[in-house]
């Protein structure tokens, strides 16, 4: 029996495919590394002592798709990471982002089909609920107005999945709604590893720490919010990893259906809460200006996770201060990511 990771070499993907091998399954991962390196995979087989079978494919090519599932007949449930996930980019290259997060989960989940596996966890995201009225928000709340092609995708692939259950009432589908995932493992070893200028907050603030950029841009301080700055909620990517293998055990449970749950710790943090974590992390005071806002932000949104609590049995462990904690060490230990140079 195997588990299948998709864009298994990213930020995400690697983390969970730790998890993984830690917790004793046997997994096969693909990614095109277009916005990853395989060094990633080497550096989890360094922390587990496991190899890792990786195939180098794109999930929008069927034969690529074809010849895994062909040689790995072992392949029971399929963890969804693989995905372009750069939101102002899916807004000034749309069709690249719908051909391929919608072309490439339809082509993998053909080959699904034919092969008779049946069980797939996606990673969805907060932003398929738009601008929520509530707060916090759970998964009773309506699914909303994106602002953007990457938000709809992730949408419409829900959609998709949900459409292929029922068309396919043996299937078991699990929806994870992370909400911003951060940090990275403890050993430091593999973390998050952005390309050029990164677009998320974190990144931005460990990339200032480290002095490849002078300062932080604070996008808006008259947000409807406590100090003025947008509001989210950051969960430890290792909590995150943990999330799907309690995804995966409770898929061992269910007889057919679709299941959604946000994955959150429920507390809210300001752009002003994660730069002074983040400066708690790194021993000084970092710069920052006001700059505009971001368009399409909203205020604040953070998780109702009690749902993943009551079904899952999972709740996230880390804090704010560890998250910092472990981005930090890990940008110091990588200042330029995997590959070592700007
Ligand atoms: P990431 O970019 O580090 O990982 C995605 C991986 O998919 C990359 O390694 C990339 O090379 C690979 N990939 C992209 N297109 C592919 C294709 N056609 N074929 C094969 N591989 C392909 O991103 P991440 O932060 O690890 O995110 C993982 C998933 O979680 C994505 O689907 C993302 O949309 C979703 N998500 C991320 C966040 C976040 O803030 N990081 C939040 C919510 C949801
Ligand atoms: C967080 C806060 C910014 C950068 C995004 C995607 C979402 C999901 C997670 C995948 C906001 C502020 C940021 C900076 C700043 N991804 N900020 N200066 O926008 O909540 O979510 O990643 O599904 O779809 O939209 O995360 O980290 O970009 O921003 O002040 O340089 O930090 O305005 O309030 P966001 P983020």
């Amino acid at each position: 029996m195997s588990i299948l990771v998709t864009g298994g070499a990213g930020y995400i993907g690697s983390h969970t495919v730790l998890s993984l091998l830690e917790q004793g399954y046997e997994v096969v991962v693909f990614d095109n590394l277009s916005n990853s390196y395989e060094e990633s995979l080497r550096r989890v087989e360094k922390i587990t002592g496991r190899k890792v079978k990786f195939y180098q494919a794109d999930m929008c090519d069927p034969e690529a798709m074809e010849k895994i599932f062909s040689e790995n007949p072992d392949i029971t449930s399929v963890i969804h990471f693989a995905g372009l996930k750069a939101v102002a980019v899916s807004v000034s290259q749309p069709i690249e982002y719908y051909k391929n997060n919608i072309g490439g989960t339809l082509t993998l989940v053909e080959t699904m089909k034919k092969h008779g596996v049946k069980n797939i966890i996606f990673s969805s995201s907060a932003t398929v609920y738009g601008a929520a009225d509530e707060l916090p928000i759970t998964e009773r709340s309506p699914k909303g107005v994106c602002t953007n092609p990457y938000g709809w995708t992730k949408w419409m692939i829900e959609q998709i999945l949900t459409d292929v259950q029922t068309a396919n009432p043996d299937w078991n589908v699990i929806l994870l709604r992370y909400f911003n995932p951060v940090g990275a493992h403890q050993s430091g070893l593999i973390g998050e590893d952005p390309q050029g200028v990164p677009n998320n907050l974190t990144p931005y603030i460990a990339q200032v720490a480290v002095g490849r950029r002078p300062y932080l841009n604070v996008n808006g301080n008259d947000y409807n919010t406590p100090d003025g700055t947008g509001v989210r909620d950051y969960i430890h990517v290792v909590d995150l990893a943990d999330g799907h293998i309690k995804a995966l055990q409770k898929m061992d449970s269910m007889t057919g259906g679709v299941k959604i749950y946000n994955l959150g710790t429920g507390k809210g943090s300001s752009v002003f809460d994660v730069l002074h974590a983040f400066e708690r992390a790194c021993g000084r005071e970092l710069p920052y200006v006001i700059a505009p806002r971001r368009p399409g932000d909203c205020d604040a949104n953070y998780a109702d996770p009690s749902l993943a609590e009551k079904e899952l049995g999972w709740k996230a462990k880390y804090d704010l201060d560890d998250m910092c904690r472990d981005a930090w060490n890990w940008q110091q230990k990588n200042p330029y990511g995997y590959k070592g140079k700007d």
